[in-house]
C-alpha cells in the first residue's frame, strides 16, 4: 500500500507558478493613504502563490514539479521547495531580482499584499516550451497568474491535453476577458467570482460561469464562509472549520493544492473539498505563508476527530 511519504506519482502534476520573497509586517491596521504607520514585527519567509501551492500539494502527499524563475537572491525558494519534497528539476535561475511580496498582516490576521513580479516575469515561451515537452495527455497543470505568459502556458496546456487547474489570482482585466474553455478546475474567490460575472450571491457566481464554460468545475472559496462547489451535474457547499485565526496568508493556496492532490488520487469532489478546507483551517492558525502548510497526515488525522 502507498503511504503518504512514497509521494503517489500518477497522474503527474506541473505547477508552472511564482516563486516569491514575503516579506511579512504585523501591524494594528492596514495603513490608510497618506498615514506611516510602525510595524510590530517584522519576518521574511519563502511565498508566491505558485510556491504555496507546489508545498501544499506535495506535503499532501503528491509528487509535483515546479516550473519558474528565481533571481540570483532566491536560491533560498529552491532550497525550500526542494526540502518540502518538491522537484525542482524545472527551476530556472537568472541574474535579477527575485519577485517579492509586501504582505502586512493585521491584528485580525487579514492581510493585503504588494507583489513586485521579479523573475516571475522573465519565464519566456522558449523555456515554456522545453518544460512542456516533457508533460502530455492526462497530466495535471497547476496556473496562478503572478508569470509572465500566462496565456501560453494555458494554450500549452490545452494543445498537450493536459487537465488545467487555473487559480485566477490576482485577478486582472487580461484573466477578465480570457477564454477558459480549455480550463478543468477554476478556483477563485467571491471578489474574483464577482468581478467575472458581475454577480453578488454564491450560487449566481457558479450558474453563470457554467453558462459560460459548461465542462468546467468551479470552486468558489468564500473565506470564513467555506466554498462552494459547482459543475454541471453537482453543487456542493463545504463549510470552514472552526481555527484560531494568526494570519490567512496560503489558505486559498493550501486549499488548492490539496484540492489538486486528492483529485489526482481521483477522490470524489466532495472528499477533495473535505480534505483542502481542513488543510486551509490549519494553515491560517500558524504564522507565514509556505511554512504554515499543514502535512497530509496532520489534516487526517483533525478530520478523524471532527
Ligand atoms: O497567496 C499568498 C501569496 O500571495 C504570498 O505568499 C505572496 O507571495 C503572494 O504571492
Amino acid at each position: 500500500m502507498q503511504t503518504v511519504n512514497d509521494k503517489r506519482t500518477d497522474p503527474r502534476i506541473l505547477n508552472f507558478g511564482s516563486l516569491n520573497i514575503d516579506k511579512v509586517y504585523k501591524v494594528p491596521h492596514f495603513v490608510r493613504p497618506g498615514e506611516t504607520i510602525s510595524s510590530l514585527g517584522y519576518q521574511c519567509f519563502p511565498g508566491g502563490k505558485g510556491l504555496n501551492q507546489s508545498i501544499a500539494v506535495s506535503r499532501a502527499g503528491h509528487r509535483i514539479c515546479h516550473a519558474g524563475t528565481i533571481g540570483a537572491d532566491g536560491g533560498i525558494l529552491e532550497e525550500v521547495l526542494t526540502g518540502s519534497g518538491v522537484d525542482t528539476r524545472y527551476v530556472r535561475k537568472t541574474e535579477s531580482i527575485t519577485g517579492h511580496a509586501l504582505i502586512q498582516v493585521s491584528d485580525a490576521g487579514e492581510n493585503c499584499i504588494i507583489l513586485f513580479p521579479g523573475s516571475n516575469h522573465e519565464n519566456d515561451q522558449a523555456y515554456m516550451e522545453k518544460v512542456f515537452s516533457d508533460f502530455g495527455e492526462g497530466d495535471i497543470l497547476m496556473l496562478q497568474n503572478e508569470i509572465s505568459n500566462l496565456d501560453f502556458c494555458l494554450q500549452k496546456g490545452r494543445e498537450k491535453g493536459m487537465r488545467i487547474m487555473l487559480n485566477p489570482s490576482p485577478m486582472d482585466e487580461r484573466l477578465r476577458r480570457a477564454d477558459f474553455s480549455g480550463v478543468t478546475w477554476l478556483m477563485l474567490n467571491e471578489t474574483e467570482g464577482q468581478e467575472m460575472t458581475g454577480e453578488r450571491e454564491p450560487q449566481r457566481i457558479l450558474d453563470k460561469l457554467l453558462e459560460r464554460y459548461p465542462k468546467l468545475q468551479v470552486i468558489l472559496t468564500l473565506g470564513g464562509e467555506g466554498a462552494v462547489y459547482g459543475s454541471k451535474s453537482e453543487r456542493i457547499s463545504q463549510p470552514c472549520y472552526p481555527a484560531e485565526v494568526v494570519d490567512t496568508t496560503a489558505a486559498g493556496d493550501t486549499f488548492t493544492g490539496f484540492f489538486v492532490a486528492a483529485v489526482a488520487e481521483k477522490k470524489s469532489a466532495a472528499e477533495a473539498l473535505r480534505l483542502a478546507a481542513m488543510a486551509a483551517a490549519i494553515t491560517v492558525s500558524g504564522e507565514g505563508a509556505a511554512v504554515s502548510i499543514p502535512d497530509r497526515s496532520a489534516v487526517e488525522e483533525r478530520l478523524s476527530i471532527i
